[in-house]
């Protein structure tokens, strides 16, 4: 198994360029089986976790190609099995958003449910709740959900909390159904209006995407369509904490750095220098870092996918901050792998208290989620000597080349196989 070798201690300096957002490509592939045209996407990021959407496709019938240069092109025209697997599903929870696609165009799905992950539960009632509404049954047996229709009818849905893939998975489902569906209290953030748009090209009727408002009218049926991918605004974010952690100096290019307002706003309370430009931001690191408190709420508020990195920085930071997660009940786990390098973190509930200004040192730490990884890999670069992060195969699910990109900004990091 991979693992990745850190030496801190390095300023990073230069430019890195931003890949395609695994959010945003993962439910836009799904979209792909919503049309038996072809569906072309631009600056799909080439990480795990797509090519576990692309074997979930294919499984189902579905002529789906990805290449590493980010173009994938996908034609639903024979689909063979209105299924997807526990054996996939369970690597990735974001298989969840082929039901909606499914049940809109077929009236038909079985999909494996995905059960909680290292980050918390994660239930899908919300999914399930909302095309009920519509018209569908789902029925929840031997660890599936099996779901039909006679036909999905447009109805005003309003959800408890908001959910992203609940969002987009309804906004699938609509797209095909007879008459209007409002979805309230939807979430607003950049992925779900990237699918709107690409839904749009496909010939949906959606207005309202980015507010807690989205208005759908179903239609017909959908074509094939060309979609670009919207940048990473979470690989974006952890590239200007690395930046930040290292007292260097970044030019994070190829990104919108309108989706990190609140990230860059927040960095530029403890101390960063932060410079907007049109497709990028350059991040300079050069004074110490202060203290702050934060807390993660859904889009446009700091997203809970940036907390692991804000924490390693905060461990470096000038006095004690207290950071609450208010997605995720279990987001904390890298918290006890800082610890492990040196650093002063207590956790009550949703909340941990970092003391910053303690000396970092390098460790063997374990990897237990996406983010946590990306997190230990900040640690590292600020930390004394040498870090090996263990279990990478969580970073490898949604980060392309980190290693590459960041040894490409003068990091001491190499993949150990
Ligand atoms: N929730 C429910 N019931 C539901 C759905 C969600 O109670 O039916 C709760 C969740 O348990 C959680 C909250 O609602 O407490 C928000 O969860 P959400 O549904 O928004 O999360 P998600 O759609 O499963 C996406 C991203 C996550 C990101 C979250 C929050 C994708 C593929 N995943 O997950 O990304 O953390 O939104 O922004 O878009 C990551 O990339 O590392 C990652 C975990």
């Amino acid at each position: 198994m991979d693992k990745i070798q850190v030496v801190g201690g390095k300023e990073l300096r230069g430019r890195v360029e931003i890949s395609g957002a695994k959010n945003a490509a993962l439910p836009a592939m799904a979209a792909a089986l919503l049309t038996p045209e072809t569906v072309r996407l631009e600056n799909i990021p080439y990480v795990r976790d797509i090519l576990t959407t692309r074997a979930l496709l294919e499984y189902m019938g579905v002529d789906a190609k990805v290449s590493k240069d980010g173009a994938g092109t996908f034609k639903a025209a024979d689909i063979e099995a209105l299924e997807a697997p526990y054996e996939l599903v369970r690597t990735m929870r974001a298989s969840i958003l082929v039901l909606g696609p499914m049940l809109a165009r077929f009236k038909r799905a079985r999909v494996s449910l995905p059960g909680g992950c290292a980050i918390g539960a994660r239930p899908i009632n919300l999914h399930l709740q909302g095309l009920e509404k519509m018209g569908a049954k789902c029925d929840v047996s031997h660890g599936y959900v099996e779901a039909y229709t006679t036909g999905l009818q447009g109805a005003c849905i309003r959800f408890e909390t908001v959910t992203v893939t609940g969002t987009e998975n309804l906004m699938m489902a609509a797209v095909l159904a007879d008459g209007e569906t409002i979805l309230d209290n939807a979430a607003c953030e950049p992925e779900v209006e990237n699918l709107a748009d690409m839904l749009r090209a496909m010939g949906a009727e959606i207005e309202g995407d980015g507010t807690c408002l989205i208005r759908i009218r179903g239609v017909k049926e959908l074509k094939g369509c060309l979609h670009r991918i919207i940048p990473d605004r979470i690989e974006a974010g952890t590239f200007a904490i690395a930046a930040a952690i290292t007292r260097g100096d970044v030019e994070i290019a190829e990104c919108n750095p309108g989706h990190l307002t609140a990230v860059l706003n927040q960095l530029s309370l403890v101390g960063a220098e932060i410079t907007l430009g049109e497709t990028g931001f350059r991040v300079r690191g050069h004074t110490g870092i202060s203290s702050k408190n934060l807390t993660t709420h859904p889009y446009p508020a700091f997203p809970t996918d940036m907390q692991a990195q804000y924490m390693a920085l905060m461990t470096q930071g000038d006095g004690t901050s207290v950071i609450t997660e208010t997605i995720f009940e279990n987001r904390f786990m890298h918290a006890l792998e800082l610890v492990r390098m040196g650093a002063d973190i207590k956790m009550e509930g949703r909340q941990a208290a970092v003391c910053g200004g303690r000396l970092l040192t390098g460790a063997n730490v374990q990897a237990s989620d996406l983010r946590a990884s990306a997190s230990l890999i900040l640690a590292g670069l600020a930390a004394e000597g040498e870090t090996i992060i263990d279990r990478v195969y969580h970073l490898d699910r949604g980060y392309a080349r980190i290693e590459e990109k960041m040894a490409g900004i003068g990091a001491e990091i190499k993949r150990i196989s």
